[in-house]
């Protein structure tokens, strides 16, 4: 057998292919060629960018199928691939870019510091410069705010969607979403299913803007934005408790006592459904989720992604006694333990 250094350079190299896409997420290049193919002349003026260093970032994300092209050199004619069209043009009901933009904005730098993340379990983020904490230096700013609601909804929509489609609710009327941000799972789950009443919480600065996205949808007579410190306070009661994204931010034992609060609050028969990238309990496979996990130390130093075997051995701990899981988009599923 033949070996080949391919799939190591393959990946050692990665790291520059991945900045090429986050730049051109962060310029908007997708969006804006949906408006229509451009040239490499248009790309250039539009951006500011000099024609050499343009070519070769654009060619790069041609022979990586993240972008098209017809002719070659100055000639060259750029257009959206079907996947950017549908998930990297803003204007499309798809768009995920939003967790993109907020890798270029910020965490892609934070990974150079990853070795001693490890060595540390400290954050590489701002708090390294002093800054604040991770969600108080998002909230600090509206626009920031703004970008990560923008990014969450990149990462979850498509398993919202899912997760309203799959899970069957035709057996309960009572939902809150517990750190529900801009309200994204309530309204996935009011538009689909009539007879459901929601309640999204979340911290204070982020429940105006959930209240002004219920509006638009139309969905305010069926879901209440609420402030909460889910950590200061109990977690109200309803049949179903959901958290999208909510224990892979935080330390073991902050994990388990929102397991036992998500108990707590619920009904006997009740379900507590966490939406997360699990991770593969052999841990061989999922790449994202450990890549997710490892984003977790990033930002804030003792967090950690987790398997479903670890989900259940914790919430058998609180004392639920039957799960289920609903597969959702790539490496992300919906596990559900029953009181
Ligand atoms: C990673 S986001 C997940 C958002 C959404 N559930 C999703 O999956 O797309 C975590 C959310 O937890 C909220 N959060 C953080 N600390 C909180 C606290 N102590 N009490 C309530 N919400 C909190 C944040 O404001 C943010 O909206």
């Amino acid at each position: 057998m033949s070996l080949s250094p391919d799939h190591i350079m393959a990946i050692g190299s990665g790291y520059g292919v991945s900045k090429a896409l986050l730049s051109a997420v962060g310029l908007g290049l997708y969006s804006r060629l949906a408006e229509g193919p451009m040239s490499l002349a248009e790309i250039t003026a539009a951006y500011r960018l000099h024609e050499r260093p343009a070519m070769d970032w654009l060619d790069c994300l041609v022979s990586v199928n993240l972008l098209a092209r017809d002719g070659v050199g100055p000639d060259a004619v750029y257009s959206n691939t079907p996947e950017t069209a549908a998930f990297l043009d803003r204007a499309q009901p798809n768009y995920l870019g939003g967790i993109l933009e907020l890798w270029e904005k910020r965490n892609y730098r934070f990974w150079a510091d990853l070795t001693e993340a490890m060595q540390t379990a400290t954050a590489q983020n701002e708090t390294k410069a002093g800054g604040t904490p991770f969600f108080e230096t998002l909230y600090a700013e509206p626009d920031r705010l703004r970008a990560f609601m923008d990014a969450m909804t990149g990462s979850s929509l498509a398993n919202f969607m899912t997760f309203a489609d799959k899970f069957p609710f035709e057996r309960y009327t009572t939902l809150v979403d517990i750190g529900g941000a801009d309200a994204l799972l309530s309204r996935q789950v009011a538009a689909r299913h009539p007879h459901m009443r929601c309640a999204t919480y979340d911290l204070a600065l982020v429940t105006d803007i959930a209240r002004t996205k219920i509006a638009e949808a139309g969905l305010s007579d069926r879901i209440e934005a609420k402030t909460i410190d889910f950590f200061a306070e109990p977690i109200p009661t309803a049949d179903v408790v959901t958290m999208g994204m909510i224990l892979h931010d935080w330390p073991l034992d902050k994990k388990k006592a929102l397991i036992a609060k998500a108990y707590d609050a619920l009904p006997d028969g009740g379900a507590f459904v966490a939406i997360e990238a699990f991770i593969d309990d052999d841990r061989r496979e999922n790449t994202y989720a450990l890549f997710m996990s490892l984003t977790m130390l990033l930002e804030f130093g003792n967090a950690f992604d987790f398997t479903g075997a670890e989900f259940e051995t914790w919430c058998r701990e609180a004392g639920f006694t039957r799960f289920e899981s609903y597969p959702l988009v790539g490496p992300s599923a919906a596990k559900v333990a029953y009181k």
